[in-house]
């Protein structure tokens, strides 16, 4: 008999359009390994809720967009499981057991929670128990690998740690993950040269039109070097992200030789839109057929749910609340 093939969980939270860095750091891992893991990839929804919860039709609508970016980059539904957290109500209860597990100091040193209170904001309990909820994500399907940007780290180091203190206490009944972060990708910057991040407004959204591509790429900022002036790509934030699209030695030594900044950015924008084409229309037939979409998530939620339920029952018969 053929042996299993590893486990792996990840997913990206539907709190906006996703972005280009969310697609190298992470997403495009998850359509690579596809074919060798045993991958559960699902759309965190219940994560969507800590900062401040959106309106209804605002989360349906994020969410929505989020299982269409999955399906349009090429993850294969008859591979891989897709589904919604808030389908299997497991994560929800894993994640009580490890409230109780884990103390409130531990959650303290969390870098998401420490940002947030250093910016004078008023933390929900949910942005504080974000990194709980996330380790049963992980722990509830015994995930051998987390393929995530560098930013999340810290969290799957959580999940270990949450494994590890479970195991010790009620015998082992978790696998430790490891995080998978590809050095090249591990933090791709956004428009102002920092990390890409949503929060910080310096995205290229993945499936935004040419203008709103052709509106980031002519904000990126650039130095007063003269055309044919000789420069290290790496210090320009716009290879910096030109790479990722187009990754040849040609691009580079042209940049080196002092390819002219108008010129390198129409190149970036008609690089872009040539990489973002095929999903877009990969994306396109996918959002006409909703009744299509609806039955992956369906299908997806009960193979998540039977795994999930199983585990759940084991825990609770290890802590002693089965009887
Ligand atoms: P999220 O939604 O913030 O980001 C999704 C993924 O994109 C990666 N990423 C980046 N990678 C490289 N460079 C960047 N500029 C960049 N920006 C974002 C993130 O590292 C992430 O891998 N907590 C998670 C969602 C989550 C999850 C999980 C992930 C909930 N439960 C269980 C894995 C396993 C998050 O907020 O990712």
């Amino acid at each position: 008999m053929q042996s299993p093939k590893p486990r792996l969980v990840s997913g990206v939270k539907p709190t906006g359009r996703i972005h280009v860095g969310n697609y190298f750091g992470a997403i495009e891992q998850f359509v690579k390994l596809q074919h060798d893991y045993d991958s559960f990839i699902f759309i965190p929804n219940l994560h969507a809720l800590t900062e401040s919860i959106p309106s209804k039709e605002e989360l349906i609508t994020r969410t929505m967009d989020v299982v269409l970016d999955y399906l349009a980059v090429g993850i294969d539904p008859e591979k891989v499981t897709l589904f919604k957290q808030s389908d299997v109500p497991a994560h929800a209860s894993l994640a009580w057991i490890f409230d109780c597990l884990v103390t409130v100091p531990y959650l303290m040193r969390a870098h998401a929670y420490k940002d947030a209170e250093a910016k004078g904001k008023e933390v929900s309990a949910g942005t504080f128990m974000y990194p709980v909820l996330m380790a049963a994500d992980i722990l509830l399907y015994d995930a051998t690998i987390v393929p995530v940007g560098k930013d999340q780290k810290q969290h799957v180091e959580y999940a270990r740690d949450i494994a590890i203190k479970f195991n010790n206490q009620f015998g082992t009944l978790f696998t430790l993950p490891q995080e998978k972060i590809l050095e090249n990708t591990a933090i791709i910057p956004g428009t102002d040269g920092r990390k890409m991040s949503k929060s910080y407004n310096n995205t290229i959204p993945l499936f935004a039109t040419d203008e709103e591509i052709t509106k980031a790429v002519m904000s990126i900022p650039t130095d007063s070097r003269g055309k044919d002036e000789e420069k290290d790509p790496d210090e320009l934030i716009l290879y910096q992200i030109h790479k990722y699209f187009n990754p040849s030695p040609e691009l580079r030594a042209s940049y080196a030789k002092g390819l002219g900044y108008g010129d390198a950015k129409k190149m970036l924008i008609q690089d872009i839109i040539t990489f973002v084409t095929p999903m877009r229309e990969r994306r396109a037939t996918f959002a006409a057929n909703p009744k299509l979409v609806q039955e992956i998530l369906i299908s997806g939620a009960m193979k998540a749910n039977d795994i999930a339920m199983k585990k759940m029952f084991d825990v609770y018969e290890a802590v002693g609340l089965t009887q």
